[in-house]
Order: C-alpha cells, then structure tokens, then sequence
C-alpha cells in the first residue's frame, strides 16, 4: 500500500529546471507525511531543514587528490538568495596548513564557492561547492566553511601522496532505508574499526527516495555519517534510487537525477567531473596514492543499451592507460546478482571482459541486499589456498533492507550473507591488497587477500576459515508471511511500522 501512495505521488511531481530549482511537489506535505515510515522524523516535526549554520559538509575527490579537494555544503537561503538577483558575496571556505594551535585563521587561504538553490520538501536550501586548489601532497589541511554570519567547525583532511604509500579504505553497500535508526551504527562501527581510513566508497542507493525528494533522507544519511563526511573523501557510485521516476508505468516515463546527484544543482558527487558526457555527474576516476578508483553507473547501463557502450569505451581508455598498483571499480547493479530473481547479463557483455583483459582487482558493487563474493568464472574455487586471481566481484548491504541469497549464488560464490548489515575494510600495501568484510558487530566475516607475485602474476590467498563467521540466513521469524519472501523490507523499523503494532 505504501508503495502506491508513493507512486500515485510522482503525478503530482513537477521538475522546474527554470531558475535552477528543483520543484519537489505541488504538495510537499504529501511527501513529507510518506517518508516517515523511512526514517525517525514524526509527521508535522522539522528536524532537517537547512539554517544559517553550514551543514552536509563533504569531501569529494577530485581527479588530483594530492593537488585539490573539493567540498560541498548546505545552508538556508535567509541572505544569500542568489536566483532572487541578491548581490550578496558568495560564500567562502577558508584552508591553511594543519598546524598545532588555534591561530588557523591567520595564515589561511579564501576560496569563493558556487552556490545554486535547490528546493526539496524541506523547503528551499542552498547548495555550496568548491575546490581547494594548490594543494600541497601529503599535507594535512585544515578548512572551515562559510554560513550566514558564522562558520563551520575547523575541519581537517590529509592531501593524497603523488605516487604508491600503503592506505586503507571503507567500502559500503546500500545504506537506503531507516538511514538514522539502522545505517549510523555501520558508519559508526567502521570509522571506529578503521580511524585513519583515507577514503569511503558508497556504491548507490544511498538513500531510498525514488519516487519523491525526500529530503529528511538525505538529513538522516548525512547525520548518520556525521563529521567524518567533512574528514574523509566520499566516493559515491549512483544507485538507482538515486534516480526520481516521473510518470511511471506512462509513455512520458522519465528518469531524473535526484538533485543531491545533479550538477546543475551544484550538489553532484562526481567532482573528479571526467567522465564520458552525457554521464560526466556519476562516471569518473581518480588515482588516489596509487590506487585507480572507476566510478561507473549501472543505472544508465542497464536502463539504455547505448550508456553501456559508452561507458565501455570510456573504461577501456581508462584501463589501458593505467600506471597505477592497483585498480578498483564501483557501480551499483552486481555484475554476478546473489539475491533471488536478479540478472544483469548487459553488465557482463560489455562490462566484464574489459575488467578481465586490464587486471582490474575489486569491483564493488550493492543493489542485492545481501553478501556475496564472486571470483571471475573459470577460475572460481572455494576453500582455502591460493589461486591465479582475476577480477573479485563484492556485493555487500549496509542498510537495513535484507533480501534472499538465490540458490544458484549459494552453490558457487565463495561466501554469501543474508540478514547481516555489513562494512568493508580495504588495506592496499604495496604487494599485496587485504579485504576484510565485517558485520555491524565487528565479527570478520569474508577475508581475503591479493598478492603480487615477482613474476608481475596475482595470487588470492583466502583466510582461515575458523577465523570468519559462519554463512548467516535470514532470521526474521515473519519473514516466511511476507508475499514478496524478503527478509526485511528495510522499512520495518520506522515509525510506521510501530504505529502498526
Ligand atoms: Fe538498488
């Protein structure tokens, strides 16, 4: 029932692209009051409309992280009401080196940022970005942006080194639903597990929106991630509920980048912005300290034959002119699907065989809700030893939607996981590239490790399996009740399933 009153709302959607707003609804209060089953936001409460004081502070990388940094942010339109024709000064961020004491401010260097409105049912923000530009490598910077008569925290991150130094990585799966009530203890469990983290890989559907703007979504992912989005570089792959649906199951049906994604709203995750156009907004790479990460859009793929071609010539540029140690690639739909009723064989035609040929390492993908670990066909072997290794392909949840692994996944992937919200720690050395998949509770439970041999060949060396935790299954007792055979619909927690009770 939730799912038609969601739907029947898209007819009401408007997208306004005059004046650079996004028009979220004709009636916004209709939206508010049907994303409260997602989130912890009573009907009728304000808890995430934006303020003087900045906030959704990000890192993105750019496509020179030891050179640049790009951080976006948030604040109301009170004074800077730029498409009103206001001649306020843009807003500032203010970077120096990360010395010892608090005189920060008098060394700093000023950036004014790019600011466009975005309209939500939230109301009306302000969306700020910029890049930090001259950067030294390796130098910790500290910076603070600019609100309304005031300013953000200092806030402080480490340039990239030019070339290979070992660093550790989190990668998440989907995030999505009860995004306060469920997805905060991962990222709370991870940067606990892993401080010094460089960088954090989110491969789609951060929140669950889709069929409206649902702004307190978004409030509740960038509360759950908290300072450390301001502290560590966010690598986001668009899922397809980055996407709003207009006019579904309609001739005039029509896909839209929610506006947290757009460029043209100044809130797109893709700051390395050097993609393939018309994808420039959530397909791109950067190398960070000798690690090529690919940003690819499955989405697009998957939904218009013609954006898998293209991202498949863009990638193959990419990856034969790669000097770095190691290569990672995130998207969004698995390339290999765990759960029941899933396939994406256009992934595998145009996709697969360029990660094969150029030695791509990790593909890290979500949309499944659930665990699996695949090995490249034909050389897939489960057990314990080592092996010539090709590209491994991960699927791992975050968030608190669980789905079913499909028995045809059980029988060949080397580890799968249903009812277990996840994160991942990536530790590249020089020779040799850990992966270690824990549970919320910080139980290891997939790990494995990719070893340069002399000869230039790559070995996979599987942990000991007495040292994981066994495979886990669905453990919602009602779960056999439900008509769609999910294990949790990732919504259950809500208010309104408690309202239900
Ligand atoms: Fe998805």
């Amino acid at each position: 029932m939730r799912i038609f009153n969601l739907r029947h709302s898209m007819a009401l959607l408007v997208l306004s692209l005059a004046g650079g707003v996004l028009a979220a609804s004709t009636n916004p209060a209709n939206d508010t009051a049907q994303a409260q089953g997602n989130t912890l936001v009573p009907a009728g409460v304000s808890r995430y409309q934006s303020t003087v004081f900045p906030d959704r502070v990000i890192l993105l990388p750019t496509a020179t992280p030891a050179l640049s940094q790009r951080v976006n942010w948030r604040t109301t339109t009170l004074v800077h009401q730029a498409a009103a024709g206001d001649k306020s000064p843009p807003l500032l961020a203010e970077i120096t080196p990360a010395g010892d004491g608090p005189g920060l401010h008098l060394q700093a260097r000023r950036f004014n940022a790019t600011s466009r409105q975005v309209q939500t049912d939230n109301g009306v923000s302000v969306h700020h970005q910029l890049t930090f530009t001259d950067l030294q490598p390796d130098t910790l910077y500290a910076y603070r942006v600019q609100g309304l008569g005031t300013w953000s925290e200092w806030l402080q991150f480490r340039t990239a080194k030019t070339s290979f130094a070992p660093f550790r990585a989190l990668y998440f799966g989907d995030a999505q639903n009860s995004l306060k009530s469920h997805f905060s203890r991962v990222a709370r469990a991870a940067l606990l597990k892993a401080p010094d983290a460089a960088l954090m890989i989110h491969a789609g559907d951060l929140v669950n929106s889709r069929y409206g703007v649902l702004d307190n979504e978004w409030g509740e992912w960038f509360d759950a991630a908290g300072w450390q989005a301001g502290m560590v570089n966010q690598l986001i792959a668009a899922g397809n509920h980055e996407y709003l649906k207009l006019n579904e199951d309609t001739p005039q049906e029509k896909r839209v980048l929610a506006p947290q994604f757009n460029l043209q709203f100044g809130a797109q995750f893709g700051a390395a912005s050097n993609g393939p156009e018309p994808l420039r907004d959530t397909v791109y790479f950067t190398d960070y300290q000798g690690v090529r990460f690919i940003v690819l859009n499955s989405t697009e793929a998957l939904e218009n034959e013609a954006m898998a071609k293209l991202q498949a010539q863009w990638l193959e540029q990419v990856l034969s002119q790669n000097p770095q140690r190691w290569t990672v690639v995130s998207y969004h739909h698995p390339m290999f699907s765990v759960s029941q009723g899933r396939d994406n064989p256009r992934l595998r035609q145009y996709w697969q065989p360029l990660f094969e040929k150029y030695g791509v390492d990790l593909a890290l993908q979500g949309h499944d809700h659930v665990y699996g670990r695949q090995l490249a066909p034909g050389l897939n072997k489960a057990g314990t030893g080592s092996e010539q290794a090709g590209t491994v392909y991960l699927v791992s949840v975050a968030g608190p939607k669980m789905y079913l692994v499909a028995d045809g996944a059980r029988r060949t992937m080397q580890k799968v996981a249903e009812d277990t919200q996840l994160f991942q720690l990536l530790d590249f050395q020089e020779n040799e590239l850990t992966y270690q998949s824990f549970t919320v509770s910080g139980q290891l439970y997939d790990s494995f490790a990719l070893q340069r041999q002399p000869d230039g060949s790559k070995q996979l060396l599987e942990t000991d399996t007495s040292k994981l935790l066994p495979a886990r299954r669905c453990g919602n007792p009602d779960m056999a009740r439900k008509a769609e055979k999910k294990c949790w619909q990732g919504d259950d927690f809500g208010l309104a399933a408690k309202a239900n009770r």
